[in-house]
């Protein structure tokens, strides 16, 4: 497949709006004028793109929630937080080509007939909001952002709004929280963003990717974008890739190429010769797969239909050295951090999970753990928490246990007995002198 969205790279100077340009940047932004709103979400809509920020939901779909007879202003919010570990692309459009983004804000903006639009990023990605502010001052200055843009009548406001390095903030109403200048709680779905969103106006929130894709839509027709990939999946996807493969990175690849297709071709196959043990296929919060399901076609479908989701593309692969027991207690190490603590099964189960977890691995595992793993990810997980953090550690917990639960049996059975901990002696005084309880 030709690049697409990573077309820019290794261009001299990808970032600046004179390369953008040259390479026919901006373009798809001038027929976008010329077509009515609806025509382009219908466009957006039949290319059959599908939200590359995890959940897979049809983007022009999501875009006609929004009502259009609503009096309130609406938004449009590129979410560009990417926390979730092994998730590393959306970086990558930054660095490579940031007016191809820009330029998808733009066309999305105005289709929901937005006037004011907010990129929120990760507040650690310093160099990633510096490229944005640079790349928007330049489209300002050529007037393909502010009033009146290119003469069209047509108005847009373009922000960087820096969040503070929390993942929950990825998730579009606890970002929406964070952007009002709140702490980042998630709100209770619904009412959805698109109709109660920032300000409680009407919002759209895409991920980076999503809205790199829409230029290309619209300069090419959503037949060619429905063309690549599956049907249902269609379309470009960027992989990225970590673990244990010789060239671990960013790959633009159609949607359904298969996950031994990425590990052996593209990533020049497992490190220093070792077995696949099992691959993580859409970032950290994505259920766990054995080894045997490397033949799964990459796309949102066949992944849900193997028993784990493709997420945001963010693929880990593990070799046969990996303690799988280890690897668990390390994702649960981030959840725990990273639970907002808002709702009480996540905040409490998160912990709870890691300290077991912990404990097995420290040699100290009880027979009943793993059945009070199992208890917590069923009572943290699908619908018992307002966001879905809660499935994001359930999730790995149950995938773990399903494939690999032989090991975690091995390590309790191994286990000896965690050492009591001794009651310290309180000095307590009374009226017959100091004695110890
Ligand atoms: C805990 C959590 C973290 C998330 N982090 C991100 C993120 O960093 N980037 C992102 O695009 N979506 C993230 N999402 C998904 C967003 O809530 C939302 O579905 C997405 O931005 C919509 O964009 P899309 O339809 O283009 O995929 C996260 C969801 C959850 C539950």
């Amino acid at each position: 497949m030709e690049p697409i969205l990573l077309r820019a790279r290794g261009e001299t100077n990808s970032r600046s709006i004179s390369t953008y340009l040259r390479l026919g940047g901006y373009g798809a932004l001038k027929k976008a004028f010329i077509m009515d709103p609806a025509a382009i979400r219908e466009e957006v809509k039949n290319s059959g793109l599908r939200g590359r920020g995890g959940a897979g939901f049809p983007a022009g779909v999501k875009w006609g929630f929004v009502p259009q007879d609503s009096p309130k202003p609406k938004y449009l919010i590129c979410n560009a937080d990417e926390s979730e570990p092994g998730t590393f692309k959306d970086r990558e459009i930054i660095h490579v080509d940031p007016h191809m983004l820009i330029e998808g804000i733009i066309i999305a903006s105005y289709a929901i007939s937005a006037n004011t639009a907010y990129i929120y990023i990760r507040g650690e990605f310093v160099e990633e909001a510096r490229i944005l502010e640079q790349a928007i001052a330049e489209a300002y200055k050529k007037k393909y952002l502010g009033k009146n843009i290119l003469t069209t009548g047509y108005d847009l406001d373009l922000y960087v709004h820096r969040g503070a390095g929390a993942y929950i903030c990825g998730e579009e109403t606890a970002l929406i929280e964070s952007i009002e200048g709140k702490r980042g709680l998630p709100r209770l779905k619904p009412p959805f963003p698109a109709v109660v969103g920032v300000f409680g106006c009407p919002t759209v929130v895409n991920n980076v990717e999503t809205l790199a894709c829409v230029p290309h839509i619209i300069e090419r027709g959503a037949a060619w974008f429905a063309s690549i990939g599956r049907p249902r999946n269609t379309g470009p996807k960027l992989f990225c890739v970590s673990g244990h493969v010789n060239r671990p990175g960013v790959y633009e690849l159609p949607l359904g190429v298969t996950f031994r297709e990425i590990i052996e071709e593209h990533c020049g196959g497992m490190r220093d010769g070792k077995a696949l043990k099992a691959f993580i296929p859409g970032g950290s919060s994505a259920p766990v797969l054995p080894a045997d399901k490397v033949d799964t076609a990459a796309d949102f479908d066949a992944v849900a239909e193997a028993g784990s989701m493709l997420g945001s593309g963010g693929l880990i692969v593990m070799d046969e050295t990996v303690d799988m027991v280890w690897a668990l207690e390390n994702l649960l190490t981030f959840y725990a951090h990273e639970s907002c603590g808002q709702c009480t099964p996540c905040r409490e189960g998160s912990d709870w999970a890691l300290d077991v977890v912990r404990r097995i691995r420290r040699g100290h595992g009880r027979p009943e753990d793993i059945e009070t793993l199992q208890r917590i990810a069923r009572y943290a997980s699908q619908g018992m928490t307002i966001c879905p953090l809660g499935d994001a550690f359930c999730g790995p917990i149950t995938s773990f246990l399903n494939h690999f639960g032989h090991e975690f049996e091995a390590y309790i059975e191994a286990a000896t007995p965690a050492p009591r901990k001794k009651l310290p002696i309180l000095p307590v005084r009374s009226g017959r002198g100091t004695f110890g309880l």
